[in-house]
């Protein structure tokens, strides 16, 4: 099998992302090619030293600065030299899993793949040319063996390449799938914690929120420890790492939290017994730091610079959701307490309706009959020969009359008794009645399962059709006016229609001396019901309203 280092690394850079993971063992190397491998490996070990070295001049000249310890020895364990003793005696699986470990490596450290291909090309490179030196009798079978386990090497990166990107990607869809999933903060904490913890193969983790009212760091959630442990976790229980990444907005790691120099940073006693690395990065929102991720590993593990952006990119993305969810259930909450002020509000109202009501009929009513009574004794007992002081006498008592039956009418509209005792169409049917005496059009009530409402809906219901119906005959001079009220799906229904003359809505809720609309929609707003209102000039109005019961 030919194969052209420079053409191989090509392909291979292109489809990065698609080649299938392959079991390079079985597949890749024949048995015969194994043999074959074997019999140069023996020869080769020899030759090995001054080949390491031949190809680390050239990474100096390649690189420069650029490839640190960390790379560079994730670079060479790649290479089949340190490894050819062994290889000669067959352990050319541990060789290539070893081979997928250090480019798992070389991935997280961020090396460009091309780059990782490019060394590994090289030392081939150098490798065989020193072996055509050498062994040229041998040359044919040792080069294309070679060719083959350089095949398998590249795969192998290109297979861990995949791995870690994969890896990266799974956690990142995981993460926005917890974000639309969730919407609780606690429930969306403890489900990125989890994501996070898997990823990085973390043993424990702990996310630390600021408190809005007392500005400190506290934790929220916790996996893989107790809640007392969790709570070193926070900034005021000695964990100095929690403090120091609020403070920096940096990501800060400690990779052996028992050291005699991570003592500052953890000072807990509880945390450096149960734990060894620690990475902690911050939630931040518009520059501010609005918590802490922690995660503790039970054993060394330090963070490669991928992981790190990993980990950075997913806190990024979590300090905005955690954000969202917060205000989100800052707005319920609000929402909660202004739908129950409104409760409260209403209650009073009617409270505050229902003693005026029994004020006017005790005190005013009272005494206007007394009024009325001895009005009349005075009529009977005026003299034939005083007819204009009966007259005015008669005046007097008849207008006490329409004052005690107008205030009758007030104390009704104010505190509908008939409500409590016949019950909601009962009620709505004499208030129709009553006011549809003074409207020429025709009218049509329609109601249905009403009857059993809980109170709150049932004097909202009575407000709102009072409402409605009181518009239509002051104001829509129409031929016909059609009230429904209905239960359906878990809320009470009420939709009157009107062909009258129609109005501008906007307009209407400008008018200073008018408040039926307003108050409506207000008081549908505080049950949390819907409210709409269909009108224009000549197009008649239409009222739908619906309410929770
Ligand atoms: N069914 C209707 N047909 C025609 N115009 C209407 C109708 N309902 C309301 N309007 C118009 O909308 C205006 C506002 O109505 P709204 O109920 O808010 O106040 P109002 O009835 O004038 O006074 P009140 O505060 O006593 O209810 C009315 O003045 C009227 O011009
Ligand atoms: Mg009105």
């Amino acid at each position: 099998m030919e194969l052209n280092g420079c053409i191989l690394t090509v392909v291979m850079l292109r489809d990065l992302e698609r080649t299938p993971i392959l079991s390079l063992d079985g597949v890749v190397l024949g048995r015969k090619v194994q043999g074959r491998l074997r019999r140069a490996a023996v020869r080769l070990s020899g030759v090995a030293p001054s080949v390491d070295q031949k190809w680390r001049r050239h990474l100096g000249r390649a690189f420069g600065e650029g490839l640190d310890e960390p790379r560079l020895k994730a670079l060479g364990a790649m290479n089949p030299g340190d490894w050819f003793q062994r290889l000669a005696k067959g352990g050319l699986t541990e060789y290539l899993e070893n081979v997928e470990y250090h480019a798992r490596r070389l991935a997280k450290l961020d090396v460009a793949p091309g780059a990782a291909l490019a060394s590994i090309g090289e030392y081939e490179k150098a490798l065989k040319s020193q072996l055509k030196q050498e062994f040229a009798s041998d040359w044919e079978s040792d080069e294309s063996a070679l060719s083959h386990l350089f095949f398998a090497v590249k795969l192998t990166l290109n297979d861990a390449y995949y791995q870690v990107r994969d890896l990266e990607a799974t956690a990142f869809f995981a993460v926005l799938q917890d974000q639309l999933e969730t919407l609780r903060v606690d429930d969306l904490l403890k489900r990125v914690l989890e994501t996070l913890a898997r990823t990085f193969r973390a043993d424990a983790g702990a996310i630390v929120l600021r408190d809005s009212e007392s500005d400190k760091l506290e934790v929220r959630a916790w996996r893989g420890m107790s809640a007392k442990l969790a709570r070193c976790f926070s900034s005021e229980k000695k964990c100095g790492l929690a403090a120091d990444i609020s403070s920096t907005g940096k990501p800060r790691v400690v990779v052996d939290a028992g050291a005699e120099e991570a003592r500052g940073l953890v000072g807990s006693a509880e945390i450096r017994n149960s734990f060894c690395s620690l990475w902690g990065v911050p939630l931040s929102v518009g520059g501010k730091v609005t918590g802490v991720v922690q995660l503790a590993f039970e054993r060394e593990y330090l963070c490669l610079p991928r992981e790190m952006k990993l980990f950075e990119a997913i806190a990024e993305r979590c300090a905005l959701a955690i954000d969202k969810a917060q205000l989100l259930e800052e707005l319920h909450e609000r929402e909660e307490r202004i739908r129950r002020l409104g409760e409260h509000m209403m209650k009073v109202e009617e409270e505050e309706r229902r003693r005026i009501s029994r004020e006017l009929h005790d005190e005013v009513g009272q005494s206007l009959l007394v009024v009325r009574l001895y009005l009349e004794t005075v009529q009977s007992n005026l003299r034939e020969d005083q007819p204009e002081v009966k007259a005015k006498v008669e005046a007097a008592r008849t207008i006490a009359e329409t004052t005690i039956s107008e205030m009758r009418r007030l104390i009704s509209a104010l505190s509908p008794s008939v409500l409590a005792d016949l019950g909601l169409p009962a009620s709505i049917r004499q208030f129709v009645k009553n006011l549809g005496r003074t409207f020429p059009g025709e009218i049509q009530l329609n109601m249905s399962d009403v009857e059993e409402l809980p109170a709150g809906p049932k004097i909202m219901m009575y407000r709102l059709v009072q409402e409605c119906f009181s518009n239509a005959v002051k104001h829509s001079s129409a031929n016909n006016v059609r009230v429904d009220l209905m239960r359906s799906n878990g809320s009470v229904e009420m939709r009157m229609r009107d062909d009258g003359v129609g109005f501008d809505l906007a307009e209407a809720l400008r008018k200073r001396e008018s408040f039926g609309l307003a108050g409506m929609r207000e008081r549908v707003a505080l049950l949390g019901g819907d409210i709409d209102i269909q009108s224009g000039p000549g197009k008649g109005t239409k009222v739908s309203i619906a309410i929770p019961v």
